[in-house]
């Protein structure tokens, strides 16, 4: 009883107020409808969240018209990462689906607002080749093994582990918490202004991403120093380079019911509307325009030195 005060009371120091969303991937494609709108030129993305995402940066409107491949029926944002992929040989790239990709919604008691209509963030530095280019202390980027038995403090935190993982590889990122409402291109991180928003802006609840990977069948008889896996982004056995991208898809009413996440240390779940923010998908997400861009790895290093 002492030990699981201690532990949520160490828990709450950290985060207060949140709710999660669990979210399958249903798409790897070689956009970013944010950084290159409109082309097929980026390097490979994995895609959760709503399917109405194509290469053109959609409003939150039209993503409200797709499929969530999210278990709240509610949030119909779109997230995306880059794709990782096993390096089995020099030009054999296998991908590595995340087996969990979960939206952690954080410090919801500290916001002030909801996020506003057509809001999209971008987190982490997609060109970031060592720990100085990577600034934790707001991002908190950082990689580790699920269960042991390796050790991110005789490391830089956002190298990926360098020795097999008993299980799950996880990587955690967190978003932007402060917003200006007159100019929403404008997010900043309350942990790079002292714990609070920069005048002028207001707290949003802040995301976090925190993905699982299960390499252990692609893997089986695990690494020894720098892992076979390559983020689309970087280079093998680095985690630099690992970016979020967030675009808003929540139904207000959701959003309201979100807000309601004050009572301090407390998960919450979002209802809305469209249902228990438990309740699963049942629509079949699916890539709206698969055969637009690519899917392969090697066609998209490709695609990009046509640019
Ligand atoms: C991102 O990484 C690049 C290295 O490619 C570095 O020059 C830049 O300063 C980094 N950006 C930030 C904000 O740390």
């Amino acid at each position: 009883m002492i030990v699981s005060t201690a532990v949520a009371c160490a828990l709450a120091a950290v985060v207060t107020a949140y709710t999660d969303i669990r979210h399958k991937q249903f798409m790897v494609k070689n956009i970013d409808p944010i950084v290159y709108p409109g082309q097929y030129r980026s390097h490979m993305h994995s895609f959760f969240g709503s399917d109405a995402v194509t290469k053109d940066l959609p409003t939150t409107a039209d993503l409200q018209k797709g499929c969530a491949s999210g278990e709240n029926p509610n949030d119909l944002s779109v997230y995306w990462i880059p794709t990782l992929y096993y390096v089995r040989g020099p030009t054999d790239f296998v991908e590595v689906n995340p087996g969990m990709f979960s939206t952690y919604y954080e410090n919801i008691d500290k916001a002030e607002i909801p996020y506003p209509q057509d809001f999209f963030a971008i987190t982490g530095n997609a060109t970031a080749r060592s720990q100085s280019d990577v600034n934790e202390g707001t991002t908190g980027l950082t990689w580790w093994c699920e269960n042991g038995p390796e050790d991110r403090q005789n490391r830089n935190r956002a190298l990926m582990p360098r020795v097999t993982c008993s299980g799950n590889i996880q990587v955690i990122l967190r978003f932007p918490d402060c917003v200006q409402t007159s100019n929403i291109k404008n997010y900043a991180y309350t942990a790079a202004n002292g714990g609070r928003c920069p005048s002028g802006m207001k707290r949003i609840p802040q995301l976090r991403f925190s993905v699982r990977y299960n390499v252990r069948s692609l893997l089986p008889k695990g690494w020894s120093g720098t892992p076979p896996l390559k983020l689309a982004c970087g280079e093998v056995g680095e985690g630099y380079c690992f970016h979020g991208d967030f675009i808003n898809g929540w139904f207000d009413d959701a959003q309201k019911n979100l807000l309601k996440a004050t009572s301090r240390n407390q998960w919450m779940r979002v209802d809305g509307a469209k249902g228990e923010g438990k309740a699963g998908t049942t629509c079949g997400p699916k890539d709206r325009e698969p055969a637009k861009g690519t899917s392969d790895y090697l066609t998209s290093v490709d695609m990009m030195k046509m640019h």
